[in-house]
């Protein structure tokens, strides 16, 4: 984003979560930070567990387990969502900001039409009859390519596909034009090419509805294709931000690099987990004092043990990366990390 662009439509600093088990805190998410520009796309990419869900709710003030403790600040179209009340939140989530999950059958209830569900959403939030909420559901459902979206409205869920249900699903979530549209790995459930089709209609929200899309996933693949922006999550906390290109092109964390290393191709079969690292990321309770990559990355080094790196080290133009490397002028490329990871 060049330095004269407009404030962001979400920044988040410093965003910590915990939850409380057996009278200790865990801390899940730790001081994450970044932003979301007006028709962006930012990846948010990590292994399983490493809190991208709970960052992407905590976002929208979906947790409600008791005890959990949300510090840091989400400034959306300049409003504090930390600490809003429910209420206020639940009047911005289905208006300007939506989410989709990776199983639609989670976003409709099985007794009603689909059609019927996404009227209700737009009766919910504005003042149309039911006969335009309807025409409005199926242009939306024709937007997002369903075909015949007249009788795919009438259809109950589970007569749909899996693709018509994230097209439907996708086609809810946009009904009030949301200015932010937060995806859970929408399209993990699908087959390569359904996956393709979705992924083009999240690219072209930001033409037809100006949306700014925080993408969650797990594919490397996905995030190259569709991000504009990169942010890798590990272990709750910030490794590497920047511009996907940026970031592919030089990885500045050798975890982010060894993820690369292992991208398959867009034409084969998409993996459902991340490529597999050796080793497993550590229980947030048995982080290191250092590095939290560093039981794991064969870059480890004195330097990387003691404390944690300064937070984020600059790598380029708004490309930084929570590792000593780039301090110390080493360059990473994804096929040396590819020989120093498998
Ligand atoms: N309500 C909760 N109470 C306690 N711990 C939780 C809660 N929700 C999530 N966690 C823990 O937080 C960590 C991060 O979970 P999260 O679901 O955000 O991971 P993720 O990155 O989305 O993984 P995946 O790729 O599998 O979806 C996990 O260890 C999980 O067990
Ligand atoms: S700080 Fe050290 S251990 Fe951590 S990723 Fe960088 S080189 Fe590896
Ligand atoms: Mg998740």
């Amino acid at each position: 984003m060049p330095s004269n662009a407009p404030a962001p439509l979400l920044d988040v600093r410093e965003l910590s979560v915990s939850f409380r088990s057996r009278g200790r805190m865990i801390p899940v998410v730790e001081r994450v930070s970044f932003t979301l520009h007006e028709g962006e796309i930012l990846g948010l990419v990590g292994e399983s567990g490493s809190g991208k869900s709970v960052t992407a709710m905590a976002l929208m003030g979906l947790i409600d387990t008791p005890g959990v403790q949300i510090s840091g600040s989400v400034l959306f179209q300049g409003h504090e969502l930390v600490g809003m009340g429910q209420r206020q939140l639940r009047r911005l989530r289905g208006s300007r900001i939506a989410m989709i999950f990776q199983d639609p059958m989670t976003a409709f209830t099985p007794v009603y039409t689909v059609g019927w569900q996404i009227d209700e959403q737009i009766l919910a939030h504005e003042r149309v009859s039911r006969k335009q909420a309807r025409a409005r559901t199926i242009t939306l459902l024709g937007d997002m390519g369903v075909p015949d979206p007249a009788r795919t409205a009438d259809s109950y869920p589970h007569q749909l596909s899996g693709g018509m249900r994230q097209r439907a699903m996708i086609a809810m979530a946009l009904s009030c034009n949301p200015a932010l549209l937060i995806a859970d790995e929408p399209t993990t459930a699908l087959d390569v090419t359904v996956q393709a089709q979705i992924l083009d209609l999240m690219r072209n929200l930001r033409t037809t509805y100006g949306s700014a899309v925080l993408l969650i996933t797990h594919d490397m693949g996905v995030v190259a294709e569709t991000c504009d922006n990169t942010f890798v999550l590990y272990s709750g906390r910030m490794a590497e931000t920047g511009p996907t290109s940026a970031v592919f092109a030089r990885p500045g964390h050798p975890y982010t690099a060894a993820l690369l290393a292992s991208i398959p191709p867009m034409d084969g079969p998409r993996p459902h987990r991340l490529p597999a690292i050796a080793g497993l990321p550590p229980a947030p309770l048995e982080r290191p004092a250092g590095c939290a990559f560093a039981p794991r990355c064969s870059y480890a080094h004195a330097a990387c043990l003691p404390a944690p790196p300064p937070a984020l080290v600059r790598v380029g133009t708004a490309h930084q990366a929570a590792c000593v490397l780039p301090l110390e002028g080493t360059p990473l490329t994804p096929s040396v990390m590819g020989r120093d990871a498998a």
